[in-house]
């Protein structure tokens, strides 16, 4: 009998094989790059199981042209790359990866938070470009963080992992939530810092705009580590062109990984390529969790992590 056979689309912390069994063949894009939409299309035909990671789109395209697809086990806690509904439909499971990663993303939050505080870029900058003359009394004054307010747009896993790291740090703490916190202008009118963890969905998207930015408080710090096109790119390199915003973190973006022009150049902007959940620790989790994802399928047990539920189950 044909073995079940899932399509993995990148390299991954750990070897497939060191958790899936023996009885499912492994198709993997075995690279780091981008793998051509048409290669993806091509590769999916025979997959029972699809393993993507969030640059993947899993859309009707996609599952037109994989017939034998069960389930998509997702390579992130984020699934706004699948469109559920669709998958549903056709009676495959969609699973992510949650709370492995929650602790990483939340650490990486606050580098990105204290790089703006004390000014690490420029500091960085200056001094492999060989202008630090020596220590000086006015030299690249930062801002404390105790005593002011920390804002956190999205009360999940994450954004609550932030506000523990906040009590060490002794600042204040608001946050909005479906169902709880402030409202979402107290929180732009309070924060000193502002902190995205918010999942992307129609909803969210650009829920941070021209109005919004304008409203957050002169001279405060945006931080965004959950997904880009929550943030108007556009509106925010305006924000900070005029000087409203003290200045701007950003592991995600709009169109990622491209990354606005008006960002690149400013100091008052600290960019990563999507670090969140970049430890070693945490992408083994991720990788183990979406395959134990795939083999449960493929044995026909229902999947630990799913987003969907399926009717006919
Ligand atoms: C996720 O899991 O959604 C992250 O963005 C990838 O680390």
């Amino acid at each position: 009998m044909e073995k079940p056979r899932v399509f993995i689309t990148r390299r991954l912390a750990l070897a497939p094989g060191s958790v899936l069994g023996t009885g499912i063949e492994i198709d993997q894009y075995d690279s780091e790059l981008a793998l051509p939409r048409d290669e993806l299309l091509r590769r999916v035909h025979h997959a029972s199981a699809l393993l993507p990671i969030l640059g993947d789109r899993v859309d009707k395209e996609l599952l037109e042209a994989a017939p034998r697809l069960r389930v998509v086990a997702n390579h992130a806690v984020g699934y706004d790359n699948v469109d559920v509904p669709a998958c549903s439909a056709r009676g495959v499971w969609v699973t992510n990866t949650p709370d492995v990663l929650t602790d990483a993303t939340a650490d990486l939050a606050w580098a990105l938070i204290l790089a703006l505080a004390r000014h690490l870029r420029e500091g960085e900058r200056m001094l492999r470009a060989g202008e630090f003359r020596g220590w000086a009394p006015t030299m690249l004054l930062g801002r404390e963080l105790r005593g002011r307010t920390l804002g956190i747009l999205g009360y999940g896993r994450i954004g609550r992992a932030v506000a523990r790291r906040a009590e060490g740090f002794g600042m204040r703490v608001l946050f909005t939530a479906r169902g709880g916190g402030v409202s979402l202008d107290e929180l732009l009118e309070q924060s000193d810092v502002l902190s995205i963890h918010c999942p992307l969905n129609p909803q969210t998207r650009h829920l941070i705009g021209p109005a919004e930015l304008l409203r957050m408080k002169r001279g405060s710090f945006l931080v965004n580590t959950a997904r880009g096109p929550i943030v108007d790119e556009a509106a925010l390199v305006a924000a900070l062109e005029a000087g409203h915003l003290g200045g701007a973190a950003l592991d995600v973006f709009e169109n990622e990984p491209a990354v606005h022009p008006g960002l690149i150049g400013r100091d008052d902007v600290v960019l990563l390529p999507h670090l969140g959940s970049a430890t070693r620790e945490t992408r083994e989790r991720m990788a183990r969790i979406a395959l134990e994802q795939v083999e449960r399928v493929l044995r026909g047990d229902r999947p630990t992590t799913a987003v969907n539920e399926l009717s006919s189950r």
